[in-house]
């Protein structure tokens, strides 16, 4: 894609036919030519983008050259292509707005998500317009990007999704993403989604799962835990997401990844798997071998839901808890401990823990692997 720039470029116009003797009269040691733009043809004549008018006029004023200088939009050159989101804004915002720009964004596919925690003390119509550059300069290093969003609240309600305002391009929230050789779809404003967790879906879809296991993804969003996993071994995964549009998605990723029979998706409130007149509630009860609970703000409350599940023997269960700082993890199997205490399994084993990002200055992410064992 063409870039054009703000600021207008000089242009020397010459005839094609003297374009070859202009190229052998200019000096190579003089930066004469403008090489980080393109040069232009319009009819019989070649416009090459200058830097240095006035050696221009001096050098060929005695030449026999018809030329003459012109202005119009420069067209950076493809190979200019800018790295990053400062190289691209050098020369389009001022200093002391660098502070301000945002050191990470989520690329979801074509959907950019930034996010200005920085902003408070600039003057809102400065900001406005600091924003959009941003987004402009977003969609000049990113090829793939056709949409900007900004965060607009946290994340929040039942479904875990948060407001997104647009700043630039279309107003489309529905986008593919791939990850880890799995392709999903889904809509980043009506669906919770982070690429910022593709560490951690590859390390669970990496850990060691037994042919055959039957797996529950209790609070599965869009599938990108269970496809994951699905892909890689020959497993039978339940996948539960209360919101509907989630549940859209999951049926659709399972499809669009062929994991039709693998990836079992049920639209509903896992809570409703210990209600006394769920039958499905009733055939699942003590099937599983590994339970996945990736609801961090309040998987607690449904560690009961859990053990409903959890194969009398006991079996595996990756948790996932914002735990206040200091001690985090200490913090998260704490709480595991004392809520299995109310029912029939102790931990056996812890295989794995560790804080899987940073959250908020207070909270950060953490995960635990436990081996569940029935309690004596
Ligand atoms: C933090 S998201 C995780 C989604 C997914 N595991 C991922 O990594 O993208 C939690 C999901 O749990 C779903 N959820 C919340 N409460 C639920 C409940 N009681 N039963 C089933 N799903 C629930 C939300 O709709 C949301 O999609």
């Amino acid at each position: 894609m063409q870039k054009e720039l703000d600021k207008d470029t000089k242009y020397i116009k010459i005839n094609k036919t003297d374009g070859q003797n202009f190229i052998k009269q200019i000096k190579k040691d003089i930066e004469v030519i403008d090489k980080n733009k393109k040069v232009l043809h319009e009819d019989d004549f070649i416009l090459f983008p200058i830097l240095n008018e006035k050696y221009i006029i001096t050098t060929l004023k005695n030449q026999n050259l018809n030329f003459e200088i012109i202005e119009g939009k420069g067209i950076l050159r493809d190979k200019n292509k800018f790295k990053t989101l400062k190289e691209a804004l050098k020369n389009n915002l001022p200093q002391n707005l660098f502070q301000y720009i945002p050191n990470s964004y989520d690329i979801i596919g074509e959907i950019v998500i930034l996010e200005f925690d920085k902003f408070n003390d600039l003057d809102s119509k400065i900001g406005d317009s600091f924003k959009l550059k941003i987004a402009d300069a977003l969609i000049s290093v990113n090829k793939k990007v056709k949409t900007v969003y900004e965060k607009a609240s946290e994340i929040k309600g039942e479904h875990r999704v948060r407001d997104l305002k647009l700043l630039k391009g279309k107003d489309k929230s529905e986008t593919l993403y791939k990850e880890n050789g799995c392709t999903f779809k889904l809509d980043i404003k009506k669906t919770f989604f982070t690429p910022r967790l593709v560490f951690e879906r590859k390390r669970l879809a990496s850990s060691p799962i037994s042919e055959g296991e039957v797996i529950f993804d209790l609070f599965s969003g869009v599938g990108p835990i269970a496809i994951q996993i699905a892909k890689k071994y020959k497993v039978i995964i339940h996948a539960f997401d209360i919101n509907p549009i989630a549940f859209h998605y999951l049926k659709e990723n399972v499809n669009l990844n062929k994991l039709l029979g693998n990836v079992i998706p049920y639209n509903m409130d896992i809570n409703f798997l210990i209600h006394p007149t769920s039958e499905i509630g009733k055939i699942f009860q003590n099937t599983a071998d590994r339970i996945i609970m990736n609801l961090p703000e309040k998987a607690i409350n449904y560690i009961n839901v859990g053990c409903h599940l959890m194969k009398k023997t006991g079996g595996i269960l990756h948790y996932y808890q914002f735990s206040e700082k200091p001690d985090v993890i200490e913090k998260t199997i704490e709480n595991v401990k004392t809520t299995l205490s109310k029912f029939n399994y102790s931990i056996d084993k812890i295989l794995n823990s560790k804080i899987v990002k940073h959250y908020s200055p207070k909270y950060e992410l953490v995960v635990i692997d436990l081996k569940l064992k029935p309690r004596t």
